[in-house]
């Protein structure tokens, strides 16, 4: 941390040059204090007519990696202190550079824009990723960019956010030169050569945008294009437009990206985006586990089932160049695993994705065994057989014996108890769950689960771990289902519930992805297979989780006799036709024929009308909130956020809502509070379903938020 009595930013004479540093770690963001600092550094430069040029340069790790995105909350935040910053800079009169390195994004970029010419050291990634928290560009990145780079390029940037490498940024004119060398070293150089030959101020306001050789409706289409396919993203509009003022002369468009970011930094979209930008860090932080803890190496990773997880959990690892052992009962099993893994490269790699040198090179990373002793040098080895309490404790038996000491052993289980299968392993500190989420290469979360004598270094270990291998990871405690299926169960409880009532599958799944959900719970449990939902439900059941209410989740245990596995079968909630979802008669007969057996009355015209759609949100959404605060309740989740990261990571829940924590406080707990009473009322509460949490209705008393919320 910088001391208050750190100047953020400096100017130093080198020579001829003004060096002007940032110094604001650990990513330079532009606080109010850097802005300021900016200013200052430009009058100490103006006043000083024996430089020849100015350099900024950012110190540390990276060049400004962009505004400080705390300082959007600011009721009286304002761009235009920096944009009239970026304005001075750009105007001057003598050679401006900027010495690039690291990441370049946002406000950092605008800041190099604002700058004369450009060089940068290579490695370097450029970009504006204000998309990815429901904002624009703010400082002129959509007037600059499209005028250095032409609209085509710029749009596609600020549309993605994507940032782009120093190879890209130099073709496209985005960056003068790449030279080796510490950032600052080639930043003094390139700047020594522009006075040797005393280049003059090139300002990108000044130039126009090459609109040649596009369609006269180019921004038409663009628009048109992001509307229908961001419909739930108000910056994918505000983008188009924004670029689109770029055609205008320099200080209209400043005017109209003002406005239009404006009007986004205040939209509940960006506050939920920026919430899960910061709770996304906050979960990497597991309170009372000291930075210092010594991690445990991890070279070799070994992996017990080849089935649909345990390939798909070896390839995280083989995309970042560590050997992998997958271990399996039968040589059959084992080249199934093998074969689907390499199938999934090639796809990727036809899909232009990656080199056939690149599926050559990982799968060289992967081997199989049908040994158990092949698992005995691993540093890590996780299990990934059936979800079987018994099977799974024998397995631990064996891997705790086999394993070499020192060794992590995780679990991969969905719902079973942590701590009945590290004793298992005789060796409880060493053991961790490490639930992976399907398709296991693809999804980002992580769920760390955190059994009751899991090591310390075990669990900051599989956290950097998880950083390497590119997942978000939020720790949870022991419990059924952890935080994520934890609360699907109560939501797939109440979708069954109400498809027994009359609603259909496309009425229960509309509802919710109205809001922006990805999928709603009957696609969601088809794609994941009903029969591994339904043997779940069942295995609960045997081990007494279960209410004694013959009607829970009968429609899933029907249609797994029946065969409907889902999309694997052709049928589940719905019929397919390929991928494609059909509705199914079938499903809605099943459904009535199960209402009628357990006197469930049917409301089947209901759910048809407005009423009935917020009648599904309600019972689909609040009684999966209510089990989070008791999560938060029982110290299951550290903070309110994870919840909301193992919900927008894991379960396709709408970034642009927060998650479901994020979006109960816009709710208001005391209207959560009073709809899941009036449910117990309507519904009757006889297996305490509609039970409003302690948490949730102590909070919505005191008149306080859940996002808030913190353990005494
Ligand atoms: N504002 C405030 N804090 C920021 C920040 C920002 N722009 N960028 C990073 N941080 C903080 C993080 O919260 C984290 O804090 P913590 O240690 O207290 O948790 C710390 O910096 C380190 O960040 P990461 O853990 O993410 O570090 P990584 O090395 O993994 O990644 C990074 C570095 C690629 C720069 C990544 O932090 C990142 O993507 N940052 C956001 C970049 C961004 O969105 N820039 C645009 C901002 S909006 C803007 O510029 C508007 C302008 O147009 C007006
Ligand atoms: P799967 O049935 O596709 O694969 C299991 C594999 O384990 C099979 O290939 C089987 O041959 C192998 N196996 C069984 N016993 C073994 C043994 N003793 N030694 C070595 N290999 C053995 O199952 P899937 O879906 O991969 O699930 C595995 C685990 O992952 C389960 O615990 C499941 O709950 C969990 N999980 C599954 C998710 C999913 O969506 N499928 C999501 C997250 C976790």
């Amino acid at each position: 941390m910088t001391s208050p009595t750190t100047p953020l930013v400096t100017l130093t004479r080198h020579g001829d040059i003004a060096l002007l540093s940032i110094a604001n770690p650990p990513v330079n963001a532009l606080s109010q204090g850097v802005v300021d600092g900016l200013a200052a550094a430009i009058d100490a430069f103006e006043a000083d007519r024996s430089y020849k040029a100015l350099l900024v340069h950012g110190e540390g790790r990276t060049f400004v990696a962009g505004g400080d995105i705390n300082s959007f909350d600011d009721p009286d935040f304002t761009a235009a202190l920096y944009n009239g910053t970026l304005a001075r800079i750009e105007s001057q009169d003598r050679p401006v550079a900027a010495a690039l390195h690291g990441t370049v994004l946002g406000g950092g970029l605008e800041l190099a824009l604002a700058c004369h010419h450009r060089v940068s050291v290579p490695g370097t990634r450029f970009g504006l990723p204000e998309v990815k928290l429901g904002i624009l560009p703010g400082s002129l990145g959509t007037q600059r960019l499209p005028r250095l780079i032409g609209p085509v390029m710029a749009l596609d940037m600020i549309q993605s956010g994507n940032p782009i490498g120093d190879a890209a940024a130099l073709k496209a004119g985005l960056i003068d030169e790449v030279q080796s060398g510490t950032p600052l070293e080639v930043g003094l150089a390139f700047t020594q050569a522009l006075i040797a030959r005393d280049a003059k101020p090139s300002r990108i306001s000044e130039r126009t945008v090459a609109m040649e050789g596009l369609p006269a409706d180019f921004f038409e289409q663009a628009l048109a294009q992001a509307v229908k396919t961001k419909p739930f993203y108000p910056s994918a509009r505000n983008i188009v437009l924004a670029v689109k003022a770029s055609t205008l002369p320099f200080a209209q468009g400043e005017a109209e990206e003002q406005r239009l970011f404006e009007a986004l930094r205040i939209s509940p979209q960006s506050q939920a985006m920026r919430h899960l930008f910061f709770a996304e860090r906050a979960a990497s932080k597991i309170p009372g586990l000291p930075k210092t803890v010594a991690l445990r190496p991890v070279k070799s990773i070994g992996i017990l089932g080849a089935g649909t997880m345990g390939g798909g959990i070896a390839m995280n690892f083989a995309n970042v160049g560590l050997p992998v052992v997958l271990v399996e009962t039968t040589q059959a099993a084992l080249d199934r695993g093998l074969g689907l893994i390499r199938a999934n490269y090639e796809a990727s790699a036809a899909k232009g994705r990656m080199t056939a040198e690149q599926v050559t090179a990982r799968m060289a990373l992967l081997t199989g065994s049908l040994a158990d002793s092949a698992l005995a040098e691993c540093d890590l080895v996780i299990e990934a057989v059936f979800e079987n309490l018994a099977l799974k404790k024998q397995v631990c038996a064996r891997l705790g014996a086999v394993c070499k000491p020192g060794a992590i052993i995780a679990t991969n289980t969905s719902t079973l108890d942590v701590d009945v299968l590290a004793a298992a392993t005789g060796r409880p500190a060493d053991v961790v769950g490490m639930h992976f989420f399907s398709p296991a290469n693809v999804m980002r979360l992580l769920e760390v689960v955190r059994g009751a004598q899991t090591a310390p270094d075990v669990l900051a270990t599989v956290m950097q771990l998880a950083r390497t291998i590119k997942k978000v990871a939020v720790v949870s405690g022991v419990c059924y289902g952890f935080i994520g299926n934890r609360m699907a169960e109560v939501y797939m409880r109440q979708a069954e519930f109400l498809m027994m009532e009359g609603a259909s599958p496309a009425q229960v799944d509309g509802a919710v992805e109205a809001l922006g959900m990805a999928m709603g719970p009957c696609r969601m449990l088809d794609m994941a297979g009903i029969d591994v939902g339904a043997k779940t439900v069942i295995e609960y059941g045997k081990a007494g989780g279960l209410p004694p209410d013959p009607s829970y989740r009968a429609l899933v245990q029907k249609m797994f006799e029946l065969g409907r596995f889902g999309q694997k079968t052709g049928a589940g909630y719905y019929r397919y036709e390929g991928r494609k979802a059909v509705a199914d008669s079938e499903t809605v007969r099943l459904a009535a024929e199960l209402a009628a057996a357990h006197g469930i009355a049917q409301r089947a015209g209901h759910f048809g009308t407005p009423a009935g759609q917020q009648e599904i949100v309600e019972r689909l959404l609040y009684p999966l909130i209510n089990e989070g605060a008791k999560i938060l309740e029982e110290g299951i989740a550290y903070r309110p956020g994870d919840i909301d990261i193992v919900w927008t990571a894991g379960y396709g829940f709408p970034d642009h809502q927060g998650g479901p924590i994020w979006m109960a406080d816009r709710i208001g707990l005391a209207t959560l509070a009073e709809r899941l009473a009036h449910c117990a009322e309507v519904r009757g509460n006889a297996f305490g379903y509609w039970t409003a949490a302690k948490l949730l209705t102590d909070l919505a008393a005191q008149g306080k938020r859940l996002s808030d919320w913190a353990p005494a």
